[in-house]
């Protein structure tokens, strides 16, 4: 079972909204979705309101995420580490424990975006315009993402 997590600064805007969008688009393939921040600052918190309300808007829910720190042990837990914008891409980098093969850790946008950019922008200090911005760039990315899971492992395979 293919295993992802999304990394953003503050783990409650970008990150768990990427989260919930893989987990909506693969629901009929097992995979395993998490997200972290390369910072702790909201440790143990719900998602940002307005990242709950967009995730609302499209049809899945979000409320019951809480923020978490990325760790050490990720690095070696999960398949593919997605980093939302290039300071929390250099932080991953960081971050991983010698060994780790820095090929799973990816610029969201870059690897699977469609090229009108490579960074999902910090929505924090805007507006819900901001934060439906960021859910469609997430998306786009996210459907290419899914695509790649399912041409390499198919439909509900383990
Ligand atoms: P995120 O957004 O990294 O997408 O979760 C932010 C959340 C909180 C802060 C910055 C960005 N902050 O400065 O507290």
């Amino acid at each position: 079972m293919a295993s992802i997590l999304t990394v953003c600064l503050g783990n409650i805007c970008r990150s768990p909204l990427a989260q919930g969008i893989i987990e909506h688009l693969a629901q009929d393939i097992f995979i395993n979705v998490d997200s972290a921040g390369t910072s702790a600052f909201h440790r143990g918190s719900a998602p940002d309101l307005r990242a709950q309300r967009v995730a609302q808007r499209h049809g899945f829910d979000i409320s019951h995420l809480r923020a978490r720190p990325l760790m050490a042990e990720d690095f070696d837990h999960f398949d593919i580490i997605l980093a939302m914008d290039r300071e929390n891409y250099s932080h991953c980098l960081q971050l991983a424990p010698p060994g780790t093969d820095f090929s799973k850790i990816r610029l969201f946008l870059e690897h699977y975006g469609t090229g009108v950019c490579t960074e999902v922008p910090d929505p924090y200090y805007g507006n819900m315009d901001d934060f439906e911005h960021v859910y469609e760039l997430l998306y786009d990315a996210s459907l290419q993402l899914v695509e790649e899971l399912l041409n390499e492992h198919g439909a509900g395979t383990e």
